[in-house]
């Protein structure tokens, strides 16, 4: 069996092509870049998701050998997300779906993040930390749903590492930089902000760029800036892992990437006993094979969707039907 799903929710568009297992044979994306200094415009990269879409689908074809005829289902991201972007994707994938008669299925956008975490890590059960451009959640399977049991009252962490980084013309994205230039750095007090359960970033970011307007080095406020929001996201992944009791750390997005993070976050399972895993770089950001997987998921279990976009769909509106 293959699927084949579609990703539009913001920068990327992406189509990937999975089998049953979740192997995947082709993961091709194409991401639409803001001119520099200027944040995401969703017409604009929904004018971009259109222009590519054909390339970017007969490529994914081409990269898994395959043709239309062979593909069993279509997926599309359904939400959260962007909608004149969320709408690039749908249209392609109910023409593709309606030309080729096969079926179509809604894919949550987060709930893909963390299947295709799953698939590819091997992980069973585990309490995921989802950090990427615009996304910022604490996420675990409790009573058939995937439950967000922390999130980001304000900005991504992502978009925080970027606006600093703007801030100080570093470039973009920002986040790779700061983690080079970090290294070796002291620490600067900044504010450390977790409520209950969530976190809120801004007003750390402003705080860090005065310090480096009233003199620190950008090495220092890296370092200090990393040290601050990484502790945050590792203290309530922790609180998560002690209040489900489960045994295993999902890391994935964009901002897996950073290897500090990733320390910070294993040094916390190997004092629990849990086991940490994190996604593949290319699967960790925003993809098409992550759709087609778990529309392959649904597929399996019989779960229907409405051919619909739902741009504020919560992660724990989903029924989880496959676990
Ligand atoms: P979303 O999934 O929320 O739509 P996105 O498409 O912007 O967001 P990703 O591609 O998952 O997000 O991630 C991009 C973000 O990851 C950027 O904000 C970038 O700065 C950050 N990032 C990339 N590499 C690193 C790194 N090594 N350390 C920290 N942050 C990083
Ligand atoms: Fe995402």
């Amino acid at each position: 069996m293959l699927s084949l799903g579609i990703e539009s929710t913001a920068h990327s568009f992406s189509v990937g092509i999975v089998d049953e297992k979740g192997r995947v044979l082709a993961n091709v994306i194409d991401s639409y870049k803001a001119p520099e200094g200027w944040g995401i415009e969703p017409a604009k990269a929904a004018q971009h998701h259109r222009e590519v879409a054909d390339k970017v689908l007969e490529k994914a074809l081409s990269d898994a050998k395959k043709m239309m005829k062979d593909i069993d289902i279509i997926s599309f991201s359904q939400g959260p997300g962007l909608a004149p972007c969320l709408h690039a994707g749908f249209d392609i994938a109910k023409r593709i779906a309606k030309s080729n008669k096969k079926p179509l299925y809604g894919v949550n956008h987060c709930v893909a993040h963390i299947e295709i975490g799953r698939v590819s890590t091997k992980a069973k059960d585990p309490v995921t930390l989802y950090v990427s451009g615009g996304n910022t959640q604490i996420l675990a399977f409790v009573d058939g749903r995937y439950r967000c049991f922390g999130e980001s009252m304000d900005i991504g962490i992502g978009n925080a590492l970027d606006k600093f980084g703007r801030a100080l013309g570093i470039g973009f994205p920002a986040g790779p930089r700061i983690e080079k230039e970090a290294v070796g750095g002291k620490y600067i007090e900044l504010p450390y902000v977790v409520k209950g359960m969530d976190l809120s970033f801004s007003g750390i970011v402003t705080d860090a760029i005065r310090k480096k307007e009233k003199g620190a080095s950008l090495k220092d406020v890296s370092f200090s800036l990393q040290e601050t929001l990484f502790s945050m996201l590792t203290e309530v992944t922790e609180r998560a892992v002690a209040h489900t009791g489960k045994e295993e750390v999902l890391l994935t997005g964009g901002v897996a990437a950073n290897k500090r993070l990733q320390e910070m976050l294993a040094i916390m399972c190997k004092e629990r006993g849990a086991k940490f895993y994190v996604v593949p770089h290319d699967l960790a950001g925003d993809n098409g094979s992550m759709i087609a997987w778990t529309g392959v998921l649904m597929h399996k279990n019989k779960q229907k969707t409405k051919e619909e976009l739902l741009p504020r769909q919560r992660t724990d509106e989903i029924d989880v039907s496959w676990l």
